[in-house]
């Protein structure tokens, strides 16, 4: 989570970084990283090659990716990736892509990844909007989900946060009839954002019914960071919509 003034400093950061790259993109995320730990280098030297995907110039292949094709759940910003690992291991039939730009956390995954020789697992470094406008076809992801999202407490970096009637209508076209977007944040400002962005999005329906929000559904992994949030008195709110036309 940010601190005011670290907010500020990385703000400054990122909308430099946000001009050279993309002129006009908002970004959701800040660009932070540090040294890698022993693990995170053996993760990119030893597994990098096999889990990290070229997407430069390239449409998702499933079954040159993957050798198969099975349902495909796309993780957005899944941070170290812990629950991701451990979603990828309870789900073997499932394939997973996880999507991130934070070098340490790609790095600790990929590590993750190669100790247990997930073959269910593929690895994106950069920025999800981007990727789910260029790599993947429409109507080919059968779940995208987004855990602990950046929530931009402040009103002006409200368009900063993930969750937009515009980024949703893009998760609509990758997404396939019937799949899932499922959201889950400690965050209640941004928790009830997501929810009537999604309550009027075209195209969705809320899998708990309108106004609501979803129960914690078991597949979704206690994270540490969602327990600590929970000891000390947190919320945490899921929303579960799907695709319908
Ligand atoms: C608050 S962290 C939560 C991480 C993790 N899901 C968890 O529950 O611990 C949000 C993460 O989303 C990533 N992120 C935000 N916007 C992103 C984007 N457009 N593409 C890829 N990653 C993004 C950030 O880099 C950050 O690691």
């Amino acid at each position: 989570m940010m601190t005011d003034s670290q907010d500020m400093t990385d703000l400054a950061a990122a909308s430099s970084t946000e001009k050279k790259e993309h002129p006009r993109r908002i970004m959701t995320f800040m660009r932070r990283s540090s040294a890698f730990t022993t693990s995170q280098q053996q993760g990119i030297d030893d597994f990098g090659e096999h889990y990290l995907l070229e997407t430069e110039n390239k449409r998702f292949d499933a079954l040159a990716i993957f050798g198969r094709v099975a349902p495909l759940t796309v993780e957005i910003g899944f941070g170290m990736g812990y629950s991701l690992i451990t979603m990828a291991e309870a789900a073997p039939e499932r394939d997973f892509i996880g999507i991130e730009i934070h070098p340490n956390g790609i790095a600790q995954i990929c590590y993750e990844a190669g100790q247990k020789q997930l073959p269910n697992l593929r690895i994106i470094d950069g920025d999800a909007l981007l990727m789910l406008e260029n790599y993947f076809a429409d109507s080919s992801i059968d779940t995208v989900q987004l855990y602990f999202a950046d929530p931009w407490p402040k009103k002006k970096h409200h368009k900063r946060r993930f969750v937009q009637t515009h980024n949703m209508q893009l998760i609509r076209q990758k997404l396939k009839v019937g799949g899932i977007f499922h959201a889950a944040t400690d965050w209640e400002h941004y928790a009830q954002w997501m929810l009537e962005i999604l309550d009027t999005a075209e195209g969705f329906s809320n899998s708990a019914g309108h106004g609501n929000f979803a129960e914690r559904p078991d597949f979704r992994p206690l994270t540490k960071f969602e327990v600590r949030g929970q000891n000390l008195g947190h919320g945490v709110w899921d929303v579960l919509f799907r695709k319908e036309s």
